[in-house]
Order: C-alpha cells, then structure tokens, then sequence
C-alpha cells in the first residue's frame, strides 16, 4: 500500500536579504496581514489533507518551535528536523530522509504564499506516478528565477537565473517529489555558491530518464524573501480581508475594508483599509491608510503611515512625514525629539536601511 503523502516545509535558511529583521528573528514568522508568513503555508498543507509535516529549522529553531508547537493549532503533526547550515533546498531534503521515508512529499519553502493553495495539485500529483511535479509561474523578468524549459508538455530542462532565458516559467517554491529525489539529491554536487541545489536536483531525475511533470499555477505567488514582496504579500493578503472591528474606536473614521482586533484602541484618527489593527495597539491623532499591517501592542501617535508592516509593540509617534513601504522590527522606536541640538539621533541595528526627507 501506498504511504500518506508527507508535508517538509522549509524553515532554516540564513534571510540575508530581510536583514536586520533576520538578525534576530526567522523570515518565516514576519506577519503578513498580522499572521507569520509560515502559518499560511502551514494551512495549505492541512486543506490538501496532509498531517504529518515535518519542518526544517536552522538558528532560529526555538522562535518556530515555540511559535508552531506540535501543530495541534492547525490540525497537523509537526516533526522538527534540525539542519546544520543553510546548505541548499537539496541538502535539506537530504536531511529530511528519515522522517519522508518512501513517502511521496510536497516540500513547501516557508516563506511563500499562494493565494489557491494546493489542494487540486496534491490531488493531481497523488494520482500520477511521476518522480516530481514542480509548480510554474510566467513571469516578467525569468532570468532572476529558476526557470523551467518544457518540451511536450515534460519538463526537460532546468535553467538558475538564465542570462538568455528560453522559458517565463518560474519555479514557484512548492515542490512535489516521490521518493526518488533522495538518490536525486546524493547524486550531485554542490553549486558554484556551494548549496546542494533542488534544481540540480530534479534536471538530475530529468537525465537518468524519470518524468517531472509542469503545473501552470495561475492564482498569484509570492517569494517573500525580501522586502517589496513581502509588502505586496501583505497587500494582496489585505485585499481580501474579512472586515471586522472587535476594537475599540472613538471620534475616528474607519473607511473600507478594516480589522481593528480586540483590545485595540483607535482614538482621533482615520483609518482607511484595507488594514488591520492589532490587539493592543493604540492609534491616536493619526492616519493609518491602505494596505498597514499593523502588530499587536503597536503606538501610531500623531502620526501617518500606509502601505507598511510594524511589528510587535514598535511605535510611531510625532513624525511629520507619512511613512510609506516600511517594515518596522519589534520594539522599534521611531518618535519626534524635542532634544537639543536639533539633530537626528539613531540606535540602529545592523543592516538597517533608513530613508529621510
Ligand atoms: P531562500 O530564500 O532561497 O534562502 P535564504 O533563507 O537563505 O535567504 P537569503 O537568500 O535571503 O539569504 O530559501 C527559501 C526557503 O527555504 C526559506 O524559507 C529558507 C529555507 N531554507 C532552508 O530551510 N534550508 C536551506 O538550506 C536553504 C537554502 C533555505
């Protein structure tokens, strides 16, 4: 008999390029519309039926653990699989061996989002005895992506950011093998940047003659590996928000499509969504505008702020500027100093990007 078709979502990596976020925190557990960027992939693999997930987590270990527990949450086991360096998507499968077994397995990157989910593909790929089937977008700019080149409706060709590319299909970060990707993975060797890659990987199924099947995924996807994306994730995540105001609002206009969570407080001020206001937080003399993800136990104090992401208990307040396309770490403080001299005056992490007027 047949094993159930396992889940390993991808949890390690280094998040260079979401620094200083990630010099203290997982790229995975950034909220996007207020939840972590995981829990959604996470909820994906529920809805396609998978229980067992296994999850590969790096540095930021305790944070995913102490955020996903078992799983209970979700409906699904979670089984941690500590990986020793970030050292490619392939060496993670290859770390994951015990736990996938012979199972078939869909390995989700943890910091994508696909607005469909999976299910009809899960499906698809259950019923199909192919050794992979690799999730495609067409996109505008191919040669920043993995890409695919198809043949008779088989992919026969894998390209990492083609210079010339010959295809606009790009490798979404969901993934569907059979148990043959293990040998796939052993067999090559590490790339230039010295990852084991999944790419090499499944042209490596490609060569010794096995089918790796396209799926054209049409709902939009996104990588939120770095800023812009992970703001427009949290745009089209927004769009589609169900309104509701558990908060409490006084002398404030509330327009559009707006979550204000319980506990929170809105007082003076315009809030126009979509947006959502977390518990705990307090927005006063403000504006918040279109497409804020607004954490709990956030201040927004005399203050404008639209399209941007503030995390847990930062705050904004007396900034004459509207702040805009902003991701604003836990803690952060960002207010107006009435100290003399007159001067800007900074305590700034590492790798932090600060744009003045
Ligand atoms: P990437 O975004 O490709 O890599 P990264 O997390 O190291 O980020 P950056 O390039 O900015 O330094 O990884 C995709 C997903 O896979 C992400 O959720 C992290 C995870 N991952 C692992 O779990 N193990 C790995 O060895 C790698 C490379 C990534």
């Amino acid at each position: 008999m047949k094993q159930t078709l396992k889940g390993l979502v991808l949890s390690g990596g280094a998040g260079t390029r979401l620094r200083p976020i990630t010099h203290t925190s997982a790229k995975q557990l950034v909220p996007v519309a207020n939840k972590p960027v995981l829990f959604y992939g996470l909820e994906a693999l529920r809805d396609a039926g998978i229980r067992e997930i296994g999850i590969i987590v790096g540095d930021t270990h305790a944070e995913i653990e102490a955020a996903v527990g078992d799983g209970s949450q979700f409906g699904v086991e979670v089984t941690y699989i500590r990986q020793s360096a970030p050292l490619g998507l392939a060496h993670a499968v290859l770390t994951a061996e015990e736990f996938l077994g012979d199972a078939q397995f869909v390995m989700y990157l943890g910091d994508n989002l696909l607005r469909d989910g999976i299910q009809g593909l899960v499906e698809d790929f259950r019923t199909n005895d192919a050794a992979a089937m690799i999730l495609l977008q067409q996109v505008p700019n191919p040669e920043s992506y993995g890409v695919a080149e198809l043949e008779g409706g088989r992919v026969v060709r894998l390209v990492e950011k083609p210079s010339a590319p010959k295809s606009d299909l790009a490798l979404v970060g969901v993934y569907m093998f059979g148990p043959s990707i293990l040998a796939a993975a052993k067999a090559i060797a590490p790339s230039p940047r010295g990852e084991l890659e999944i790419t090499d990987a499944i042209q490596h199924l490609i060569d010794i003659g096995e089918r790796v099947e396209p799926s054209v995924v049409t709902g939009w996807w996104k990588d939120t590996g770095m800023l812009d994306d992970m703001l427009e994730a949290n745009r089209l995540i927004l769009d589609v928000i169900a309104p509701r105001i558990d908060g409490e609002v006084e002398n404030s206009t509330i327009e559009g499509r707006v979550v204000i969570e319980e506990g929170a407080r809105v007082i003076n001020s315009s809030v126009r969504g979509p947006a959502i206001i977390g518990s705990g937080a307090v927005i006063e003399n403000a504006y918040v505008g279109p497409y804020s993800a607004i954490s709990a136990g956030v201040l927004i104090r005399n203050s404008e702020v639209e399209h941007s992401i503030f995390l847990e208990n930062s705050q904004l307040d007396g900034i004459d500027a509207r702040v805009e396309s902003s991701l604003v770490g836990r803690g952060v403080v960002i207010r107006k100093s009435d100290a003399k001299p007159r001067a800007y005056r900074f305590m700034v992490g590492d790798s932090s990007t600060i744009g003045l007027i």
